[in-house]
Parts: structure tokens; C-alpha cells; sequence
């Protein structure tokens, strides 16, 4: 089938290059020149595992083309998707000016029944105004044609996006028309083998699906964090409370790890937005609320530990920081736990030397340059003549480090761990201090020294 992706972010791009790879022919738009050219010449704007040569190899084979010629795009596809950004608004909503300016711009230029399909993460009610947007342009050019709106969010994870593309838990599709239904059931036919993945509803479900499914993320990771909170007052470890209810079918062991806040582009945006849209409606969206509010003190809780480890202040201390990007995996570094972290160690008079193995370049771009940040090109450079060494991000290569080194290298011998990588005894027996998350054995080690 023709398609044709508004959006070559994270959703559009790997959306695209996902559906030319099972053989649909893509055409992908961006307003931005210099990105479609360099997606034209293979240059892939984001990290992404797997993506890079997937887009080569499509390009090459001739199946996924980058424009920014939106009239010869939409003329493309027979299904166009709306996969832009929408970012938030100051007062937490979702910010729809991007979604509802391809809804124009294809409102403008269709020559024919087209399906729209909208990726976006939008608040509920989007549909309908897309619908009614691209009406107003066919009535504004006195045309009269059909076209169908369609609510199809994604579930990719950053850092997996291709391997979430390739092979969806599920696909669900909201729509009040059979046809489209049909239209997009072959699309999506290559993604649904072996069991049946496609998931159809109305519109307006489809659209509270996708932030259903962030929120119910998201209160799983806070609450977690406020166990872990529990756990360090009482004296007990959240890693053998998170063992102890995982095992637990009706629980699970998917995202219950505490750690130092979520961060990434959709948790703190979605959850902030269902809220919005909750207040809208008249619902009092108290739990959403708590998530949001868990999960901004999480993220100042590193620093809470060091100042209780060092009681006179970190002012003129070198602190190693490992992680900066949200999450493993990704050089993403919106909402990241980390830019928290710098912003109190920076504010408190510390200096950090911070190593990501992705990050880097997204850091100094963030950052810039400053005297109190030095971006290191290894981990073991970030230790450095530092005092301390704080882990934001779980990246494989921090998982096992040399333990005795580390308290050779280390100034002051203490290991803040923000996402419980490390067993405190082992750091301990190193002749460490250590500091987890929700590990009150490690208050109870400080009481006892
Ligand atoms: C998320 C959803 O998982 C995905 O389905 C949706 O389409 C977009 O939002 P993403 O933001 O890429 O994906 O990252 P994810 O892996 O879900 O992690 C989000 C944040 O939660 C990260 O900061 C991560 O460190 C944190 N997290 C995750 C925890 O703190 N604890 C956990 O147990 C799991």
C-alpha cells in the first residue's frame, strides 16, 4: 500500500521505516530541510537500535523517501498518518497546533479518499477536530470529498521502538467506519501473524487507550517509589519487597522498579495531559495527581541522600555521574532524572563529571558549556579525582564495576545507586558507602557506624 507519515520523529520515522520494511511504499514529510535531507542521505537524527540500517536499506530498495513537498506526499498515500509531536502546553495540556497544521495542510492539498490516521499521542476529542479541520479546508476549496479519521496510537518504548514496531502486542484501531477498519487491517496484515493483535474500537476509546496505558505505567513506577520511600523509614529493602509481590500474576514484574523518577516524552507529558483532560470533564483526577507529584519529588531524591550523606554540603565536591539520557538505550534526555540531579549539584556549588555512552551530544547542546560540567568520553574518566559517584541511568555497562577500584578512585567512598544496580554488601564489603533506592539497610549501616 502508498503511504504517507506527517512527522519524522521517533514515532514517524520508525513507523515509516517499519511499514516500508514489511513492503508498503512510504513517503515520510518533515518541515525541517535539513533533516529530510539528511534522512535522504542516510543520517539518522536519533539513536535508535536496528533503525539506522533499516532506514538504509529501505531507502536503497526505494520504498521509504523523505520530503518535505506535503502537496506530492498526501497526492502518495493512500493512508496518511499524523505522527507530529504535541508537546505540552504551559497548563499541562496537550498542545495540539502541530497535529491540527498537517490536518490543514492535508485538508489544502487532497485530490482523493484518503484515510487519516492519527499517531500522535492526542488528548480525546482529537479526531473530531482533525475531522472537522480538514472539512473546513475541502469546504474552503468548495470540494467535496470522503476521507475517514482514524485513531491508531503507538506503544513504542524508546530504545526497543523498532522491535515494538516489528512485533506489536497489539494494534489498536478507532473507528466508526468499516472500511477504514478494512484499510487498515491490511495495512497492518504483515504486524498480525500468528494471533490476532488488532484491537477495533470507537475513536474516542482509542484515544483514551493510549494514555490509559502510559498513566497505568506511570502510577506502577510511583508507586513503587513511594514503597521505596516506606521502605527506607522503616529499615527495609524495596528489592526483596519488589521480589517478594512480582511473582505475583495479578502484579507482575514489569515496571515495578523504583528508582530516580521516570522521565522520557511520554510519562510526565501524558500523565500531566489525562489530568488535564480529566479537570475538562469534571473528573477530579486525584491518583493522576499523586503520580505526577511522586514522581517530581523521586527525582530530587539522589540529592536528598547526598545531602544527608555529606552534612556540611557538597559545595566544591567533584561528583562522577553515569547516565544522563532518561533511560538506557536512547540518547533521549527530556524529563531525564538527571537534569534534575545537575540542576540541586550545580545549585549546591558541586562540580560533575558525567559520562553517558549516548548522551553526550545531547548533553552539551542542553548544557553547553560551563565550568562546573566536564562531559567525560568514558566511565572510568568521570572518576576521575571525583569524590563521589551517583548512577542515574541503567546502562548495561554500569552493572558490574570494579568495586575495589572504585573506593581507590573515589575521594569521599560513597556509591549513590538511583536505580538499585548494585548489591549494598558487595560495595559495602569494598569499603564503600552505599546508597540505594528504598534500601533502608544502608540507614540502618550509617546508624551502626
Ligand atoms: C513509554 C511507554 O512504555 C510506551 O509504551 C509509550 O508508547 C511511550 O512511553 P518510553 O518513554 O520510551 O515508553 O520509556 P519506558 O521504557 O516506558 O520508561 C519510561 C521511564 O520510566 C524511564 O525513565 C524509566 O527509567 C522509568 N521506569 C520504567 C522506572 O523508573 N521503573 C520501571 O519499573 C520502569
Amino acid at each position: 500500500m502508498r503511504v504517507t507519515i506527517f512527522g519524522t520523529g521517533y514515532v514517524g520515522l520508525v513507523t515509516g521505516t517499519c511499514l516500508a520494511e514489511v513492503g508498503h511504499d512510504v513517503i515520510c514529510v518533515d518541515i525541517d530541510n535539513a533533516k529530510v535531507e539528511g534522512l535522504n542521505r542516510g543520517v539518522i537524527p536519533i539513536y535508535e537500535p536496528g533503525l539506522e540500517s533499516m532506514v538504509k536499506a529501505n531507502h536503497a530498495s526505494g520504498r521509504l523517501n523523505f520530503t518535505t513537498d506535503a502537496a506530492a506526499a498526501i497526492e502518495h498515500g493512500d493512508v496518511v498518518f499524523i505522527a507530529v509531536g504535541t508537546p505540552p502546553d504551559e497548563d499541562g495540556s496537550a498542545d495540539l497546533k502541530y497535529v491540527l497544521a498537517v490536518a490543514r495542510t492535508i485538508g489544502q492539498h487532497v485530490q482523493r479518499a484518503v484515510v487519516v490516521v492519527n499517531k500522535s499521542t492526542v488528548p480525546v476529542g482529537t479526531a473530531d477536530k482533525v475531522r472537522a479541520t480538514i472539512a473546513q479546508e475541502l469546504a474552503n476549496r468548495r470540494t467535496t470529498l470522503v476521507f475517514d479519521v482514524v485513531s491508531n496510537p503507538e506503544f513504542l518504548k524508546e530504545g526497543d521502538a523498532v522491535n515494538d514496531c516489528m512485533r506489536p502486542d497489539r494494534i489498536v484501531i478507532g473507528t466508526d467506519s468499516a472500511q477504514a477498519l478494512e484499510k487498515l487491517k491490511r495495512l497492518y496484515a504483515p504486524f498480525n501473524r500468528n494471533h490476532e493483535r488488532i484491537v477495533a474500537m470507537d475513536v474516542r476509546s482509542a484515544e483514551l487507550t493510549k494514555y490509559a496505558a502510559n498513566a497505568m505505567l506511570a502510577t506502577k513506577i510511583s508507586f513503587m517509589n513511594e514503597m521505596a520511600c516506606i521502605a527506607e523509614q522503616v529499615g527495609a529493602d524495596i528489592e526483596h519487597v519488589r521480589q517478594g509481590i512480582g511473582s505475583d500474576p495479578r502484579i507482575g514484574w514489569h515496571f515495578i522498579y523504583p528508582g530516580a523518577g521516570y522521565g522520557g516524552s511520554c510519562f510526565p507529558k501524558d500523565v500531566q495531559a489525562l489530568a488535564w483532560t480529566a479537570q475538562q470533564y469534571g473528573c477530579n483526577p486525584r491518583l493522576l495527581d499523586a503520580v505526577e507529584a511522586v514522581n517530581a519529588a523521586q527525582k530530587q531524591h539522589l540529592f536528598e541522600l547526598m545531602q544527608r550523606h555529606f552534612p556540611d554540603g557538597v559545595a566544591g565536591k567533584t561528583v562522577a555521574v553515569w547516565g544522563l539520557s532518561f533511560k538506557p538505550n536512547t540518547d533521549d534526555m527530556r524529563a531525564a532524572s538527571s537534569r534534575t540531579l545537575l540542576a540541586q549539584l550545580w545549585e549546591a556549588g558541586a562540580r560533575v563529571q558525567a559520562f553517558d555512552p549516548e548522551a553526550t551530544q545531547e548533553a552539551r547542546r542542553i548544557f553547553g558549556t560551563r565550568d562546573d560540567l566536564h562531559l567525560c568520553a568514558t566511565a572510568s574518566e568521570a572518576l576521575q579525582d571525583a569524590d563521589a559517584l551517583v548512577v542515574v541511568t541503567e546502562w548495561k555497562q554500569f552493572r558490574s564495576p570494579d568495586f575495589g577500584k572504585l573506593a581507590r578512585t573515589l575521594k569521599d567512598k560513597v556509591v549513590f545507586d538511583g536505580r538499585n544496580l548494585y548489591d549494598p554488601a558487595e560495595v559495602e564489603a569494598a569499603g564503600l558507602a552505599y546508597y540505594g533506592i528504598g534500601r533502608g539497610r544502608s540507614l540502618r549501616t550509617e546508624t551502626q557506624a
